[in-house]
């Protein structure tokens, strides 16, 4: 099928239930989706009954749309990703942040866990992404391209918009949080990076690195849609601390600071302008 018909068959479906169109879109990461449940008059439907959405089998990860109103604000949250590493192509990947944007968000608020590579970082830290680096060897925008959705060359220049930074990194000050922003590489995973990767990350510029995010950030800016990027920063990469990595410790580190992440992500809908 061809992506915009695509598109209009999901489209169809989540506005058989719930036809008000979303103002925002919220991508919750690994061990992040509790955030969901701040959502009132939340509406949820499994992804396996939207066509064309992918399965997601990771734990954390729970796979559902919801769509209802947090502060004022129309949103529609996926709860869960599909990831590259799971063996989706990247058309599958990228497939619901498509759809929201389709369904007429303004708005993409992408959260992912990720390893710190910066000094300095500690787990439990949230990075606000300033501009990130696709390491996953692989782009979303490559094949025919739909000029309904986006230009052929989109500009990438500016993916992760400046007034969402700021104001996410103003949230944090007020936290009395450590205001990091930084540059998110994404890998192909799923094996967490050697020493040697982190090292060559972080002589590249790279501040964090995740599975994720990326290809969602890119595809919205095709589709002309504000992308804001929250990374919590689980562990430390490989090689700058001394402990094995694991997916418990990322899962463990996500729900210590649910509660921060969850004020950051509540005040950053609330005071984002709808365009
Ligand atoms: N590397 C890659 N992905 C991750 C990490 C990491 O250290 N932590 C959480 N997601």
């Amino acid at each position: 099928m061809k992506i915009m018909q695509a598109l209009d068959a999901a489209a169809a479906r989540i506005r058989s239930d719930f036809p008000d169109p979303p103002d925002m879109g919220v991508v919750l990461g690994s061990g992040l989706g509790s955030f969901a449940e701040r959502i009132e008059q939340a509406f949820s439907i499994p992804f396996s009954e939207i066509p064309g959405f992918p399965r997601t089998s990771v734990s954390g990860h729970a796979g559902r749309l919801l769509l209802g109103r947090l502060r004022g604000k129309k949103l529609a949250i996926l709860q869960g990703r599909a990831h590259f590493y799971e063996g989706n192509t990247m058309d599958a990947v990228v497939f619901p942040v498509r759809v929201l944007c389709h369904l007429g968000v303004k708005t993409l608020i992408l959260t992912n866990a990720a390893g710190g590579i910066r000094r300095g970082f500690v787990p439990g830290d949230l990075m606000v992404i300033r501009d990130h680096i696709n390491f996953m060897g692989a782009n979303p925008l490559r094949g025919a391209n739909s000029s309904q959705l986006g230009p052929r060359f989109p500009d990438m220049s500016a993916v992760y918009e400046s007034t969402l930074r700021l104001l996410a990194l103003d949230i944090l000050r007020e936290m009395a949080l450590p205001a990091h922003e930084g540059v998110y590489a994404a890998m192909s995973g799923p094996a967490y990076e050697t020493p040697a990767e982190i090292k060559m990350l972080s002589v590249m510029g790279a501040d964090a690195v995740g599975m994720s995010t990326v290809p969602e950030a890119m595809v919205a800016r095709h589709m002309g849609v504000r992308v804001a990027g929250v990374s919590c920063i689980t562990n430390l990469a490989a090689g700058i601390g001394t402990q094995a990595l694991s997916h418990e410790e990322v899962k463990e580190t996500a729900s210590r600071v649910r509660e921060n992440f969850e004020i950051l992500l509540d005040r950053l809908v609330e005071r984002a302008p709808l365009v």
